[in-house]
């Protein structure tokens, strides 16, 4: 106890608040609840229980070093009862040289699992006339349905990447019609303006992961990795909608059609605190929880305990705020 009080005088000095406070997003209302460790944070999601509101985002597979990340994450999203997006699992359509990468829903139980493909692959593939090699990704993989992302940028600053043949949009609404599985849609970080996802929101898919600009981004990366790709195009990096611009656009989009068929989302890219996805989470009309790619990485990457610790911080800090938080609009 002395201890303590001696602490609080020494570390008065270097322990004054900084800055504004956070008040604009948030009413802070000390006075109304006690500190309660039996808040349940659980919500229904694709058509299962998850323990919490949260999502780890798709990353990685086919690369030696994926397989103990892959390994770390599926874990600890089966352990905290949480849903998991895997990386393309594209290497699956050819052999199955990486399947120990992806087959990893035994680590998951009953929590959501889903593979990934790129809608260039996806396109190729009924081109072909071979929508067999994707249902088989699903059936090797055991997952609930398929992740499609939509990554046009990326695509084009990388030097060997895809040029897409028709407009995704007609993908995915071919997808749908052919294939019995069910289908996320999401960007790679750079988001989506708000025709893209009404066309979206008009499908009966089974979410939609924003993706969005402000966090990990694949088109600056792809510029990295290229050599000689004139500084003329930093300035398309730097297009993309904001988790919070994808919140509000789908607000509006709710409120001016409350019948949309998807009204399910991951708030993701660029989120990497629990009070911004419990602020996107509670301020978003639509079903939602918020996910996260490259923060579990670098946990996943040094160790199960990292980020099994780095979970329960955020599941600590959830019931904190939804006990003394109040989101203002
Ligand atoms: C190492 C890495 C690999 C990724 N690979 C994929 C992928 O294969 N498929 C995909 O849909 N998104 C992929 N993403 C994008 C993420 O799912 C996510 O949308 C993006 O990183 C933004 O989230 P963040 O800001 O939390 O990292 C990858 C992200 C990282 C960091």
């Amino acid at each position: 106890m002395s201890d303590r009080k001696l602490d609080h005088i020494q570390l008065t000095n270097s322990s004054q608040a900084i800055g504004a406070p956070i008040s604009d997003l948030f009413y802070y209302e000390p006075l109304l609840s006690s500190h309660r460790e039996d808040i349940d944070l659980s919500v229904e999601f694709l058509g299962k229980k998850l323990k919490l509101p949260l999502w780890v985002s798709s990353m990685t597979g086919g690369t030696g070093a994926a397989r103990h990340i892959n390994n770390n994450l599926s874990k600890v999203a089966g352990k905290m009862g949480i849903g998991m997006g895997l990386g393309s699992c594209r290497p699956l359509l050819d052999s199955n040289e990486f399947l120990d990468d992806f087959n990893l829903k035994h680590n998951l139980g009953d929590y959501p699992f889903w593979a990934n493909l790129g809608v260039a692959q996806v396109q190729e593939c009924l081109d072909r006339g071979q929508k067999e090699q994707v249902i088989d990704i699903i059936n090797k993989t055991n997952a609930d349905g398929l992740i499609i992302h939509v990554n046009p940028l990326q695509e084009w600053m990388q030097p060997e990447g895809d040029q897409f043949t028709t407009a995704p949009i007609n993908t995915i609404k071919d997808s749908l019609d052919v294939f019995d599985f069910p289908i996320i849609v999401k960007e790679v970080g750079q988001g989506m303006g708000i025709e893209s996802l009404k066309s979206l929101m008009e499908l009966p898919l089974s979410a939609i992961e924003f993706a969005a600009y402000g966090g990990t981004n694949f088109t600056t990366l792809e510029k990295s990795r290229a050599k000689g790709i004139d500084e003329i195009h930093t300035c398309i990096t730097s297009v993309g909608h904001t988790a919070l611009d994808m919140v509000e656009m789908s607000n509006q989009l709710i409120n001016e059609n409350k019948h949309l068929a998807c009204q399910n989302f991951i708030i993701s890219g660029g989120i990497r605190d629990y009070l911004t996805g419990y602020y996107l989470m509670e301020k978003s009309l639509g079903n939602c929880v918020f996910g996260m790619a490259s923060p579990f990485l670098e946990k996943a990457d040094s160790g199960e305990k990292d980020l099994l610790d780095f979970v329960l911080d955020i599941e600590k800090g959830l019931k904190l705020a939804s006990q003394f938080l109040r989101i203002r609009n």
